[in-house]
């Protein structure tokens, strides 16, 4: 008789909505469509370095799919190959041997962002079994179309601008909303294009300011007297700086973006009449239930992570390509970010409603080299 299949699960980095969509659905379907047993693991690596397992059984997972948060918790400073609490000493080795010796462990199912896929593959590297799911609803992750968490986001930003848009009409007044991102554009570029925001400044495209104050005084004199504007945290001026809020020393990235909307405010209030507001979202695009699109997206990915282990394929990343499920070697993921391609068909349907990107000239061919919206 073959032996039962026994899979860790854990949660790593920044919580994302569709997390414990994904917990639910990897457990279920281990456990009922291969009779496997599934150990939770609580803190992302966390639990694993300080040998928390705890039991999932299907009971546990039910009633989950539409909460925002991760009922694992999770962590981003428990890096086993650099554990800040034992003097940055590697605690990966003891990590493979207890997984093999104590725990009898087939697999473990890493749900994370960029920096918990890398430590993933390290450990496929030195004999710890991993799979991927790709989380973040910065949707940066190199190899897959979409990350789930990422539509929640574009939704919550969206809503934000709609709101704001009411303002800016009734006051007249140019309004700033600062979305986040990390080092890309995309939760600003498809909520302001969902928003109809004037003006949309993401890391990839570098502004000029002398652009945002044309297209401010060029709606006034056209008589709308209002500008929405959606940054991204990441976006800069060209030849500026990212804006840092705060270093936190001990994280895969201890960079904390956050605060170009307030400078980008102050710029403008300078060169022009208009009233200027800003808003930083923050984490309110992060946290609660998770969107329609993302919990299928999560339950979609969960069973295929669920597959993938029962068919031995390990040291893979589950992806959404071409609107596919694939598979993308977890080695091919790490230490890269997806950036938003300057000739992306967002982009250019952006510009083609008169959108403004915050520089003077874009090619007029921009965007048209590829028709798939997530590319
Ligand atoms: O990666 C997700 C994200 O929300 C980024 O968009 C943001 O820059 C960062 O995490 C914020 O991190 P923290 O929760 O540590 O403030």
């Amino acid at each position: 008789m073959s032996k039962r299949l026994r899979v860790g699960v854990l949660t790593g980095g920044g919580d994302a909505p569709g997390l414990n969509a994904v917990i639910r659905s990897v457990t279920k379907s281990l456990i009922t469509q291969h009779k496997a047993e599934v150990l939770g693991f609580e803190d992302g690596f966390l639990g694993l370095i300080e040998r928390r397992p705890r039991p999932l059984s299907y009971h546990d997972v039910s009633g989950i799919l539409t909460t925002g948060g991760t009922i694992l918790g999770t962590s981003n400073r428990a890096d086993p190959f650099r554990y800040a609490k034992r003097g940055g000493a590697d605690v990966s080795h003891e990590i493979v041997r207890y997984a093999e010796k104590v725990l009898n462990l087939d697999a473990l199912v890493v749900i994370g962002g960029e920096g918990t896929m890398g430590i993933a593959a390290r450990f496929q590297d030195i004999g710890l079994n991993c799979i991927g799911v790709p989380k973040t609803i910065d949707n940066d992750i190199v190899g897959t179309d979409r990350t789930f968490g990422f539509d929640t986001a574009v939704g919550v930003a969206t809503e934000a601008l709609d709101r704001l848009h009411t303002t800016a009409q009734s006051h007249q007044r140019v309004m700033i909303l600062e979305t986040m991102g990390r080092y890309t554009g995309w939760i600003a570029l498809y909520a302001g294009v969902a928003g109809g925001a004037d003006v949309i400044l993401i890391p990839e495209i570098p502004y000029h300011m002398d652009e945002i104050v044309r297209v401010v005084r060029d709606r006034e004199m056209r008589g709308r007297s209002f500008t929405l504007i959606c940054v991204a945290e990441g976006a800069m001026p060209e030849g500026g700086t990212l804006t840092v809020q705060e270093r936190i020393e001990g994280r895969p990235d201890p960079v904390r973006l956050g605060g170009i909307g307030y400078q980008l405010e102050a710029a403008l209030r300078e060169r022009i009449r208009s009233e200027v507001r800003t808003t930083v979202l923050g984490h309110i695009q992060r946290g609660g239930t998770p969107s329609a699109y993302d919990r299928t997206l999560a339950t979609a990915f969960g069973s295929y992570a669920a597959d993938l282990v029962a068919k031995g394929r390990f040291g893979q990343m589950v992806a959404l390509r071409d609107n596919q499920l694939q598979t993308v070697p977890l080695s091919e993921v790490v230490d890269k970010v997806r950036l938003v391609p300057r000739d992306a068909p967002m982009v250019a349907a952006a510009l083609s409603v008169g959108t403004s990107f915050g520089i003077e000239d874009f090619p007029p061919d921009f965007g048209t080299s590829d028709s798939s919206l997530v590319s």
